[in-house]
């Protein structure tokens, strides 16, 4: 008979106990998914549902993950894969693989770090970041931490002057290129917000203080830290966030819904880099911002929080790319949770993606090292997936190897 003992000292392997907080609190972290649970329970109710909701009964939102999660692959077999690159380039340059970091308001309310810790990030794993402009560091802060990419999202303010100071900052900042969003006229209705009364910064009423109090380790880590600002127009005579504001009348008093096709020419004239629009969520609007030159469009339903009801991102890329690939980049936002949707994208006709939420919740989770995973993650399924899928270059991925929805 087999000694017991024998048989369970072959099997028996207590992981080495990890010291680092942080690496203790990602260790059985496998996914974003994983990030996003750990996000929700760290986070207040009201922060967790500002990141996660969606617009109205948030189909949008749903739809770009879910078309995702229908297209299938159609693997090639015995081809090589020995040495998969995945690293591409976007507006021309290269970088390690076909992601940028979307542009979100507010980040530090997930962790004080905030933008410092995504734009590190992100330089480290050699891809662009996005700031928005509503963002809570300002342009010269966020470029003091980072010698990589960075691109700079711009709002149309109703005050002109403000984002033509706002475009020089980031010319001076040497920032790579603008980022123009046109899907948000007016702030889509998103109702886990309405029902929470959510504010910016958050204000400080019974709900929060209960809610704080069941969190206490965000609640510790937001209080020691500065009091988060709309760092970009502080000093400017706009409301800055020092005092809470509901930010559908903050977008309705200071957004321009006049905004037009003039404005991307004015930008452009503003501008000598790359210029971008993003918000396009129909074929014949991607046709035009092609025409007018612009150098990428962002196909992008604001992850689910403007139109509710407006097509998945993903849906529209073979017809956007049939139109216009051949001369201008399409970069595909909302609804990115693996490496393996960075390569449907890029296959369906992408020249890069674009995820908001799955590296804030990388962030909320575990501040930069939380960020750090997310993208090793992203690569490392890029590899992977591009391994099973009998292809070695992003250049060669291509419709054929995806089984589309009719
Ligand atoms: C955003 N998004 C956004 N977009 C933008 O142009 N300016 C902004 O300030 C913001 N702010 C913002 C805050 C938060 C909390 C989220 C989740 C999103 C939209 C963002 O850039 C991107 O389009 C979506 O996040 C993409 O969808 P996924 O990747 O989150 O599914």
């Amino acid at each position: 008979m087999a000694n017991p003992y024998k048989t369970l000292r072959s099997v028996v392997r207590f992981r080495p106990i990890e010291t680092d907080r942080l690496e203790r609190r990602l260790a059985k972290a496998a996914s974003v998914a994983d990030l996003r649970a750990i996000a929700r329970r760290r986070l207040p109710r009201g922060v967790f549902d500002y990141v996660d909701g969606g617009a109205e009964d948030e189909r949008t939102l749903a739809a770009n993950s879910a078309a995702y999660a229908a297209a299938g692959w159609r693997p090639r077999v015995l081809n090589e894969v020995e040495h998969v690159d995945v690293a591409s380039t976007v507006l021309g340059r290269p970088l390690a693989f076909p992601l940028v970091l979307a542009p979100v308001g507010f980040p530090r309310l997930l962790h004080p770090d905030g933008e410092l810790a995504a734009a590190r990030a992100a330089a480290r794993a050699d891809v662009p970041y996005t700031l928005s402009t509503m963002s809570s560091r300002s342009i010269e802060e966020v470029r003091a931490v980072s010698d990589g990419r960075l691109w700079f999202q711009v709002y149309a303010w109703r005050d002109r002057g403000l984002v033509k100071e706002m475009v020089e900052r980031a010319k001076a900042a040497d920032f790579e290129a603008l980022v123009l969003t046109v899907d948000t006229a007016v702030l889509g209705r998103r109702e886990r917000d309405v029902r929470r009364g959510f504010s910016m910064p958050p204000s400080i009423g019974l709900g929060t203080i209960v809610d704080g109090a069941l969190h206490p380790g965000w609640t510790w880590s937001f209080v020691r830290s500065e009091p988060v600002r709309f760092a970009n127009v502080t000093g400017s005579g706009v409301a800055d966030g020092s005092t809470p504001v509901v930010i559908s009348e903050f977008i309705h008093e200071q957004f321009d819904p006049a905004l037009s096709w003039a404005d991307v020419d004015w930008l452009r004239s503003i501008w000598d880099g790359p210029v971008m629009v993003k918000g396009i969520g129909r074929l014949e609007d991607a046709v035009q911002a092609s025409e007018i030159g612009v150098d990428a469009v962002v196909l992008s339903n604001h992850g689910g929080r403007q139109l509710d009801g407006a097509p998945a991102t993903f849906s529209l890329l073979p017809s956007v790319a049939d139109a216009i690939g051949g001369r201008t980049e399409i970069i595909c936002d909302g609804g990115i949770r693996r490496g393996s949707d960075i390569v449907k994208a890029v296959a369906a006709g992408a020249t890069a993606a674009m995820a908001g939420r799955a590296y804030l919740w990388g962030l909320a989770a575990a501040g930069e090292l939380g960020v750090q995973r997310v993208l090793e993650w992203l690569e490392a399924d890029m590899v992977r997936t591009m391994s099973l899928l009998g292809v070695t270059s992003v250049a060669d991925l291509d419709r054929s190897l995806l089984e589309l929805d009719p």
